[in-house]
């Protein structure tokens, strides 16, 4: 095993993250909206996924490839954009695309990333694909386009799940402003977690890097920029416009209802990833796993299936194929890595996930991530 056995799964690393970042950083990356029953959800409804294995077989490897829009990655599974992502690790973002491009995974950049998007695309750049909030205004969304295109950025992925922002009640309470400016409570979480302190010392408090640019006033709070900044409610005429502005693949992310899907195929975008924002935007939304399910076969036919929301094992992403999902992405697997073990945790989530994978699809008799479909189901 090329990984710390000590922390053999995304839970340990979840449990020794805790006792290394700030409680409002753990609260920020951990947090769903309301009751947090969507982010249960998803992982409940993972579970449920039932395989039936095969044997009488030979299984002596098991092959993880797979190509997504004209590029082979060495695994089905990747990063899932993340804003703020240095606030739960200083230099996370860095190390988690570092790692993703040694192997050969996607990486997604949050358009609200605290690392500029060219360095990212200089770090990753076979695998580096960026997240786009699309922008009210039509110039800045048309000068991180450009941005992207001139990083070499492989794929954009278009987030339509945040028409309104969010109120998470462990995020308001702890009252994060960005530019960071402390209270006595984060004050004193941020005294009790000394190497995070210490590096957050050296890095310098995390800012949204990519789009700082085109903040109006220097010290506009968090929620009052992201307000100001996102448009509210991606309308088709926007996502056509975009269609027409970025010729490399185009993937919307965040859709669950068949008519968003259907309108996806219509404007002739590349990809889809089913997700319900980690159960973060609408406590009511279905599990990503029952979405992904009800996907008709006319849309199966024409778009790329991905999903994410509470993908925390290999055998996750393997029932997510099952399901249809040519690649499944994690969020929180990811920095609670970073949290628990800094740089080489990004490096331990994804030894993590290969060990499970080619185990999973070895025990079920299945040679080939891309051989894994809904005949494995069970019912
Ligand atoms: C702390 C946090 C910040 C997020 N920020 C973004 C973002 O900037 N852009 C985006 O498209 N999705 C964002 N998401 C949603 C993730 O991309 C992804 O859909 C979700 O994390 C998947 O669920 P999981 O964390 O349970 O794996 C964020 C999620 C978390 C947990």
């Amino acid at each position: 095993m090329n990984y710390d056995i000590r922390f053999p799964s995304v839970a340990d690393l979840k449990r020794r993250a805790r006792m290394r970042m700030p409680g409002f950083a753990f609260d920020y990356v951990d947090a769903g909206i309301d009751d947090e029953k969507c982010k249960a959800r998803n992982r409940d409804a993972w579970h449920r996924v039932q395989l039936i294995p095969r044997y009488l077989r030979d299984v002596s490897a098991a092959n993880l490839q797979t190509r997504l829009f004209g590029r082979e990655y060495a695994m089905p599974f990747g990063v899932s954009p993340v804003g703020l992502g240095n606030m739960m690790w200083p230099g996370a973002e860095r190390a988690l695309a570092r790692a993703a491009q040694l192997e050969n995974i996607p990486y997604i950049l949050s358009t609200f990333g605290t690392t500029a998007l060219e360095e990212i695309a200089a770090t990753a750049p076979d695998v580096c694909w960026f997240q786009l909030y699309v922008p009210k205004k039509e110039e800045v969304m048309e000068d991180l386009l450009r941005r992207a295109r001139d990083a070499n950025c492989h794929a954009l992925v278009v987030t339509l799940d945040i028409p309104v922002g969010a109120k998470r009640n462990r995020e308001l309470k702890n009252a994060l402003k960005l530019p960071f400016a402390p209270t006595p409570k984060i004050l004193r979480q941020c005294l009790a977690r000394p190497a995070w302190l210490l590096r957050t010392l050296m890095h310098g408090a995390p800012d949204f890097a990519t789009v700082a640019r085109y903040r109006e006033g220097a010290n506009e709070n968090l929620a009052d920029f992201i307000t100001r900044f996102n448009m509210h409610g991606v309308t088709r005429e926007r996502l056509e416009k975009i269609r027409a502005l970025w010729d490399g693949p185009m993937i919307l992310k965040g859709l669950q209802h068949t008519e968003d899907l259907r309108a996806a195929a219509e404007i002739g975008v590349d990809g889809v990833i089913i997700s319900n924002h980690g159960g973060r935007q609408l406590d009511a939304a279905p599990a990503s796993a029952e979405s992904l399910r009800a996907v008709p076969d006319e849309i199966r036919e024409r778009l790329t299936l991905m999903a994410d929301g509470g993908i925390r094992s290999g055998l996750d992403v393997i029932r997510a194929k099952a399901l249809g999902a040519q690649a499944a992405f994690s969020g929180r697997a990811f920095f609670w890595g970073v949290g628990a073990l800094g740089a080489r945790g990004a490096a331990q989530v994804a030894g993590i996930f290969r060990d499970e994978m080619e185990r999973a699809l070895r025990q079920l008799g299945c040679g080939a991530f891309e051989k894994m479909d809904r005949s494995w189901l069970a019912d």
